[in-house]
Parts: structure tokens; sequence; C-alpha cells
């Protein structure tokens, strides 16, 4: 009987599982949406029994629809949205507040506190993150101040912090395993990214009981065997976890330092691979854990636009713009190409590198021949823009030319955007056949660690009908247009300030 790897790619608004052979090729795929709540504005959460059953029905439906037992799954991996913050009751296994997902701002008050302690030279030594209610740390502060005796239950040992990948391993053994990888322990502002431990500073700056975390581990490792009636009585090694981007950087084979992919989802993560040594920003991006394997870390630089595939859905249902997502492209095609229309997405702040939370969104430059079309290409452009924003600095902080950019997820499709970014960058853009690279990724990770494939080489020759789009944009025509950007960022921050 053949055996595949299957993945669990749990989004921040669709749960995906990817089942693959030993060429990489998908045997079977599925995809749930699942709901968001908004309970005030700025406020993004979701409930973490929902995020479960999610993974439990992809789970049924990749089975299904490719025919394949339980018993045929040699391990699997898991990847998910990061930073996105669960507390529960070891008991009872209940959450005693809903997931606080990555973008939500509702823990801000908590770090513009901190901004007054001078604390966050320090937090971006260890950390390699900058102060930002993005990160988890200030969430689990907040859960344990909105729920009376969350602490004290805290300090007892009495409950469990995780990010989606732990609630899920302690899900799917039935809550025998507590447990993390590297790369999502690395995006909670809690863990010291050269020492690989917890840091007791930083827990007890946020007043966090060390009880509450889940033990780390490399990507790439055995974490334990499932544990749950709907895979049949199969016992299935868990053997592959990351966070989703950095699982992208990983199922893209960017194994090499200086090679560099971006993700377009509902916001877009640009990682570069900065090989075995931590490379601390200048610039604000974020120093982070790229994959960790056989405890051999490797270290990436992460450039993150908060806001971009969410800013199309917003054209979508918000303004009734277009029907279905694919219209977004032909829409753009249709518009003029320099009609001057610059949008700046900042629905919740901007990140990287401003990381400014108090920013909001603008639509500069219109005039009375501006339609829907010119709103969707500059909308469109604005996810190019902030690629390009970033890859600058990541060539700043690392002395690294790119020159060529990798390319996934969902906007990718999108030939117009793929050919903008190319342009406005005046690089290579490299699109990758598989588009779902995160389930790839955590795919991978985890055949390396029961030896379905024997090492990274034997990935890296996997083949891959991938596209490149190459830049055709006179560099005069590139200024102009990136200094019309800057200039429309510059005058929303000051916006901000008003
Ligand atoms: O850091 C947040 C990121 O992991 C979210 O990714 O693709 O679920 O929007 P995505």
């Amino acid at each position: 009987m053949p055996e595949y790897i299957l993945a669990i790619d749990q989004g921040t608004t669709t749960t995906r599982a990817i089942m693959i052979d030993r060429q990489g090729n998908y045997i079977s795929t599925a995809a749930q949406t699942f709901e968001q709540q908004i309970p005030q504005t700025g406020w993004v959460e979701q409930d973490p029994n929902a995020i479960w059953q999610s993974v439990c029905d992809v789970l049924l439906k990749v089975t299904k629809h490719s025919g394949v037992s339980f018993h045929q799954i040699k391990a699997l991996g898991i990847t998910n949205q990061r930073e996105t913050t669960i507390v529960w009751d070891r008991k009872t296994g209940q959450p005693i507040h809903n997931a606080i997902v990555w973008s939500s701002n509702q823990s801000l008050a908590i770090i513009n506190q901190l901004k007054q302690k001078n604390v966050e030279d320090s937090i971006h030594e260890k950390t390699g993150l900058v102060l930002s209610p993005y990160f988890s740390a200030s969430k689990i502060r907040w859960i344990l101040d909105h729920h009376p005796g969350a602490q004290e239950r805290a300090d007892r040992g009495e409950l469990a912090f995780g990010t989606v990948d732990s609630w899920l391993i302690w899900n799917l053994t039935n809550g025998k395993l507590h447990c993390t990888d590297h790369t999502n322990a690395s995006r909670t502002m809690l863990f010291n990214i050269h020492t690989l431990e917890w840091d007791e500073q930083l827990l007890s700056l946020f007043n966090i009981p060390k009880s509450m975390l889940p033990k780390v581990h490399p990507s790439s490792h055995i974490y334990g065997i499932t544990d749950l009636d709907l895979f049949d009585g199969a016992k299935i090694p868990i053997a592959g976890v990351a966070g989703n981007q950095q699982a992208a950087l990983f199922g893209q084979l960017a194994f090499q330092p200086g090679q560099v992919k971006s993700t377009y989802g509902q916001g877009t993560f640009i990682v570069m691979n900065t090989g075995s040594e931590p490379k601390l920003s200048e610039h604000k991006l974020l120093t982070t854990i790229g994959y960790s394997i056989d405890e051999k870390i490797t270290y990436a630089l992460e450039g993150s636009a908060l806001i971009s595939g969410s800013a199309i859905e917003w054209l979508k249902d918000s303004l009734n713009l277009f029907e279905s997502m694919d219209d977004s492209e032909s829409l753009a095609l249709a518009a003029a190409p320099n009609s001057g229309v610059y949008v700046i997405p900042a629905f919740r702040g901007i990140g990287a590198p401003y990381w400014d939370s108090n920013a909001r969104g603008a639509i500069l430059g219109i005039d009375e021949s501006t339609s829907h079309r010119e709103l969707v290409r500059a909308t469109l452009e604005s996810l190019a823009y902030q690629v390009s924003d970033i890859i600058e600095l990541m060539e700043l902080d690392t002395g690294i030319i790119v020159d060529l950019l990798h390319v996934d997820g969902g906007a990718a499709q999108n030939n117009l955007l793929i050919q903008f970014q190319a342009d406005i960058l005046g690089k290579t853009v490299k699109r990758i056949e598989r588009l779902e690279t995160t389930g790839l990724g955590a795919a991978y990770l985890a055949g390396l660690a029961v030896d379905y494939w024997r090492d990274q080489d034997e990935l890296a020759a996997l083949v891959s009908a991938d596209e490149q789009f190459e830049p055709h944009m006179t560099i005069e025509e590139r200024q102009v247009k990136l200094h019309a950007w800057h200039s429309a960022i510059k005058a929303i921050r000051y916006y901000a300030k008003l």
C-alpha cells in the first residue's frame, strides 16, 4: 500500500488539508472557511472549538476525496496562522476565551504602557520582534486581565497557552501533549531566539507564569502519536510543525541564505532565509526562526504587510465592486494603468517597517474619471508596493541583493499583480506551480522527520513547473510611482497624528 504525507494548514480565514506523495504531487486537498468575530472595531477573535472542528472536517474530506485510508498516512504536518493566542483549562481542555487573532489590536493599551518602560531594545535583542500587539505576549496578558481569577488559575498551573499549532496538537493527542515548535515560539515575544528558551525576564515583564507555556521542539521532529477516533484506529506521528510563513519558506525550498519568498494571504509576508545566525534588523523588520531540523536552526528576516488579501476582500464584500476574487484581475486590466490613484489599505494600522497601529487607510489621487476599476487596480498595486518596500530594507539589512523573489499564496494567481510586482521591484519574480506552499512546507518537514524523504537535497530536486515574470517598467516610471506611494504613506501617518 502506498504511503502519503498529510498536512493541516490552519490559516486565518481558511482551514485546509493536503495529502502529497513522494514526488510532492497533490493526491487530495480540502478546504473550509470558518467564522471570524469582530467584537469591537479593531478586535478579531475566533472560536477555538470551531477551529478544531474545521480541522476535523478537512481531515475527513481529504481522505474521503482520495480514497486513501488514515492507515496509509506516514506522518502528519501542521502549519498555522501564527501569533493567534489561545488559553485553555488543562483539566477540561476548554478555552477560557476566544482565540485572539494575530491581527487584533485589543491589547494595544498593554503595548502602549510597555513603551513607557524603555524595554523595546531589549525585547528586540532577545526576540527579534518589535513591540506590537501583533505578537502573543500582550494577547495572553489581555486574556488573564479580562477573566476574573484567571491570573490565579494560571499561577496554580491550571491554564495552558498555545498558538494554534499547540491547540491542534493538544486536541490531536487527546490532551496528552502541550508543545510547539521553534518557529511558532519565536512569534510569542516570550522566546529568546538565541538561547532557544522561554525568557524569564520577558515572562516576568508580562507576568505570565512559565507553567502556561508549551514545550518547544524543532520544526521537523516526531512530536508524538495522534490519539483520535476520527483516524479509524490509525496512530499517526505528528512530525512537522511550523508557522505558516516559515512553512511557506520551506515549501518554496528556499534553503539557501539570501533566498526570499512572498506569500500573499490576508496579509503579505516576506521572509528571507538568513542562515544559521540571527540577523537583527536596523529597519524594524523581524528576526525570526525560519525552521529547525535536528536542533539546527535556520534564521530568517521577515517583513509583514498586515493588510493585503483582506483589502481585496473589502473591495468585494464591503464595497461590492465584484462578485468573485477572480474578477479583480479583469477589472484591474480594464483600468487606466497610470491613473495616479493610490490605495493605502492600513485598516488596522500598518506593519513593517512603520509599525504604526494608529495609522488608517486612505484613497488618494482620485478625479472624476476614477471608477471602480482604478480602485481595484490601485488596491492590487498596494500589495506589490508593500512588498517592494520590505525587500529594499532586507537588502539594506543583509547587504544581499535579491535577484529573484519566490511568490505563492492565493493572490499570487493574479497575473496582473505578479507582473506589477516584478515591475515595481525591477526583479524577476518566480511563481511556484503549487501555490499552497504552506501546507507543502509542513508536509516536507514531517516527511523528513520520518525518513519519507532522505534529506533536503532530495526535496530540492523535486520537479515543479514554475513560471517567471520579468520586469518591464522603466527605472524612471518606477521611481515616480514609488515616490507617490511613499508620499501617500507619509500623508496617512501625518493624518493619524492630528
Ligand atoms: O502572522 C500571521 C500569519 O501567520 C497569517 O497568515 O495566511 O493565515 O493570513 P494567513
